[in-house]
């Protein structure tokens, strides 16, 4: 069998179109691989908008607590002027490990949300506001420490519980003054308030 030139050519157009769609698909394949690499985040979706949530309450008690202590400072109640503001940092240190991993897991940190703020109007007020918050935040960490266990983030469970047993302090805290209020009455606990915030 005898092959003429056109033959040569015909197979030498067949070959170059062969090679030319392999070298095309596989640049398509590479390119399909390198943008969903890069759309495809570390965190899990779900746990991303629980953490946002959760940075949403951390800031609203960043204000809360500035207003309130604020507010106990003005009154010249010194030591819950300190205890409170003391608290106020705890949610700032709070936010920012927040953001920080939102960040890291590749989500967007959402800073502009904030909750209605509780403003209590007396320290008494300012106080069972501050707890009913606090105990709130201990179940919000709660699930979403559930959460992060069944998504297999140990990293976000790991700070998530190092945050939740700092609001457990946080309602230690405020229900050991309604235990104080409780037991030597309002006018003695907002004496013993009264001084330099700190001694
Ligand atoms: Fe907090
Ligand atoms: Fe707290």
């Amino acid at each position: 069998m005898n092959y003429t030139t056109l033959d040569y050519y015909y197979v030498t157009f067949l070959v170059l179109t062969i090679l030319t769609l392999l070298i095309k698909f596989n640049r398509n394949e590479l390119n399909k691989l390198f943008t969903l690499k890069n759309t495809i985040m570390k965190g899990n979706e779900k746990l991303i908008t629980v953490l946002n949530s959760l940075l949403a309450d951390e800031l609203t008690a960043i204000n809360q607590y500035m207003v309130h202590s604020e507010m106990c400072e003005n009154w010249g109640y010194g030591k819950l002027h300190a205890a409170i503001r003391k608290q106020a940092m705890d949610e700032m240190f709070h936010a920012e490990w927040l953001i920080e991993r939102i960040i890291f897991l590749d989500g967007a940190p959402t800073v502009s949300v904030l909750n209605p703020m509780k403003i209590g109007k007396t320290v008494l007020e300012m106080i069972k506001n501050d707890n009913g918050d606090e105990l709130k935040a201990v179940n919000a960490y709660n699930a979403a420490i559930k959460l992060g266990r069944e998504v297999d983030d140990q990293g976000s469970v790991d700070l998530l519980t190092k945050i939740l047993k700092m609001e457990e302090g946080h309602v230690d805290w405020a229900e050991k003054q309604r235990a104080q209020v409780d037991q030597m009455g309002l006018e003695n606990y907002l004496e013993s308030q009264i001084g330099d915030p700190k001694n």
